[in-house]
C-alpha cells in the first residue's frame, strides 16, 4: 500500500476555503457534491493507514436501525465499522476539518448543522450496502451525509461503487469510485443510495451532520 500512497502525494493540495465554497454551491444547486482530493493529502493518507490498522482489532459488524430496533442484518449491509471519537491525531485533524466545513456551510446555507457523528467502515471482498436512505423526513435529524474514501488506486473492476439515485423512478444515477481523498456530501433525506459489492477491501469514513432536535419535552443528544 505504501508504494501506491506515495504516488498520491504529488497531488496539489486544494485550498480548504474553495473546497467549502464548492460544496456549498453544489448542495444549493443539486443537493450533492463530489470532490476529489477534498482533504489535505497527508491527512487522507494518515486516515487510510489508521483504518487498516484499526480494522484488524476494533471493528464490529454494522447494524441497521437505531437503539431498541437496532439489528445486524447481513442481507442489507455487510460492512464492519468503528466509531471515530478523536483518539488519534489523524482523527482529530479530520474532525477539525469537519468543524470548518460545518461553519462554512451554516454561514452559506443556513442549514443549522449542529453535531457530527462518523465511523470508519470496512467492506471486505463481497460486502455491499443495499439501497437505503440515511434519514427519514420528519423522523431522524440527520441532514447531511459525508463519505470520505480511503482506497488508493481503485480500479474500474474493483466494484464497490457508491450509486446515488437522483430521482424516484431510478433512472438517473451517479456512480462513484471510492478513491483515496474523494469526498461525497449529500442531503441525507434526498437521495436513496447503495454500495455495490466490493471486489477487494474497501475503506471509508461515513459521517452525518445532525440538527439539534432537542425541545423542552425531549432531549435529543447526539448518539
Ligand atoms: C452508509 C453509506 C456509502 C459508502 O454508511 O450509510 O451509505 O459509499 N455509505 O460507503
Ligand atoms: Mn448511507
Amino acid at each position: 500500500m505504501s508504494e501506491l500512497l506515495v504516488r498520491e502525494r504529488g497531488a496539489v493540495p486544494p485550498d480548504a476555503g474553495s473546497v467549502f465554497e464548492r460544496i456549498a454551491e453544489d448542495l444549493a444547486t443539486r443537493g450533492f457534491s463530489v470532490i476529489d482530493g477534498a482533504v489535505p493529502t497527508a491527512l487522507a493518507i494518515s486516515l487510510a493507514i489508521e483504518v487498516r490498522e484499526r480494522s484488524a482489532t476494533a471493528f464490529h459488524w454494522a447494524s441497521i436501525g437505531r437503539e431498541q430496533t437496532q439489528m445486524v442484518n447481513g442481507f442489507v449491509r455487510r460492512d464492519a465499522i468503528c466509531w471515530i471519537e478523536g483518539e488519534s491525531e489523524a482523527e482529530r485533524d479530520w474532525l477539525a476539518w469537519i468543524v470548518q466545513l460545518k461553519t462554512a456551510l451554516n454561514r452559506r446555507l443556513y442549514l443549522g448543522l449542529f453535531s457530527f457523528e462518523c465511523h470508519f467502515a470496512h467492506y471486505p471482498p463481497g460486502a455491499f450496502y443495499k439501497r437505503h436512505v440515511d434519514a427519514f423526513r420528519g423522523e431522524a435529524n440527520r441532514v447531511l451525509t459525508t463519505v470520505l474514501y480511503l482506497n488508493p488506486a481503485w480500479g474500474p473492476d474493483d466494484g464497490g461503487e457508491l450509486v446515488l439515485h437522483l430521482d424516484a423512478d431510478n433512472e438517473e444515477t451517479v456512480r462513484l469510485r471510492p478513491t483515496l481523498g474523494t469526498l461525497v456530501v449529500f442531503l441525507s433525506e434526498a437521495f436513496p443510495h447503495e454500495v455495490l459489492p466490493a471486489q477487494r477491501d474497501r475503506y471509508s469514513i461515513a459521517g452525518w451532520f445532525r440538527v439539534n432536535a432537542s425541545c423542552a419535552a425531549r432531549a435529543d443528544p447526539p448518539r
